[in-house]
């Protein structure tokens, strides 16, 4: 697969999809372990095999590289083992970083160490927000719009916050089941106007608003979505997500999307996987 140009596929019945070409940034699960629950997918009572996390995570890494997306890493550091997830880490829009300011205590070191790698790296535009938002993990960018999650970790009053800050439109999404608690587990940003989603993570005020805004996305089953099938990043092209969700892949194959599958099952132990592992760079347009 050349790498940095971007990637074409068409047919006559299917809309061509485009690839463009991403910077991302991740963090190598080195210190990774479940040691506290703050979701329902964590037991800290059953074993986690580290190497196995990281073979898996630089088989994620590889695939991004291999379809022509730029990789930045940021260092593990010991003592916050969901450091991994850099979803979380930030929002960038347009080069203007909102840092995460966590909800619960044991990641809240994270923050501050994500955002000192933006200052190190050239990143000048930043904010240190004043109310909780966990990044990207409930942030995700279509187009030109902000959809916002809240219900279980951002605080609705973010939304008004990264709006300001980013000046792009905020859409509130409310999640409901505990299960899909960033909206980076119950959505997923395919291309500029293109979602998909699993409805039943969201309240009855979100579900029509998603079915207002996005009368065509493709919706996710229960099977799909609890394998975290909807934990995925799309780069208009390929879309990555975890390999179980063969329903998904399915769908989106049919949609003219590539489906590239992903093995974090180690990670999901913690609650999280490709997307979450994920952290988009835009630099101002
Ligand atoms: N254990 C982490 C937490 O509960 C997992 C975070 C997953 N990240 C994500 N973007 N959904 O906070």
């Amino acid at each position: 697969m050349p790498s940095g140009e971007p990637q074409q596929t068409s047919s006559p019945d299917r809309p061509a999809r485009t690839a463009r070409p991403r910077e991302l940034l991740m963090c190598r699960p080195a210190h990774y372990d479940v040691t506290y629950s703050i979701n329902p997918w964590m037991h800290p009572e059953k074993p986690v095999d580290t190497a196995l996390a990281l073979a898996q995570w630089e088989q994620l890494r590889s695939l991004y590289e291999d379809a022509g997306h730029t990789v930045h890493t940021i260092e593990p550091e010991q003592g916050l083992p969901d450091m991994v997830f850099a979803a979380n880490g930030a929002t960038v829009v347009d080069g203007k970083v909102l840092a995460a300011r966590f909800r619960h205590v044991e990641r809240t070191a994270e923050g501050p160490a994500y955002l000192q790698w933006f200052l190190n790296n050239g990143w000048a535009d930043t904010l240190w927000p004043e109310h909780i938002n966990e990044g990207e993990g409930d942030y995700l960018l279509a187009g030109r719009r902000l959809l916002a999650g809240t219900g279980f970790r951002t605080d609705a009053r973010s939304h008004a916050e990264a709006q300001e800050f980013f000046g792009v439109p905020v859409t509130g999404l409310t999640l409901v089941d505990p299960r899909f608690y960033h909206l980076d587990t119950a959505l997923s940003v395919l291309s500029d106007d293109e979602i998909m989603y699993y409805p039943d993570a969201f309240s009855p005020g979100s579900r029509a608003v998603l079915r207002e805004l996005y009368p065509d996305a493709l919706l996710a089953s229960h099977a799909d979505a609890d394998v975290f099938g909807l934990n995925a990043f799309s780069d208009g092209l390929h879309v990555f997500l975890p390999q179980a969700a063969t329903g998904l892949a399915a769908q989106l194959a049919e949609r003219g999307f590539e489906p590239v599958g992903t093995d974090l099952s180690e990670l999901l132990k913690a609650g999280g996987s490709t997307k979450c592992c994920t952290l988009e760079l835009r630099r101002p347009a």
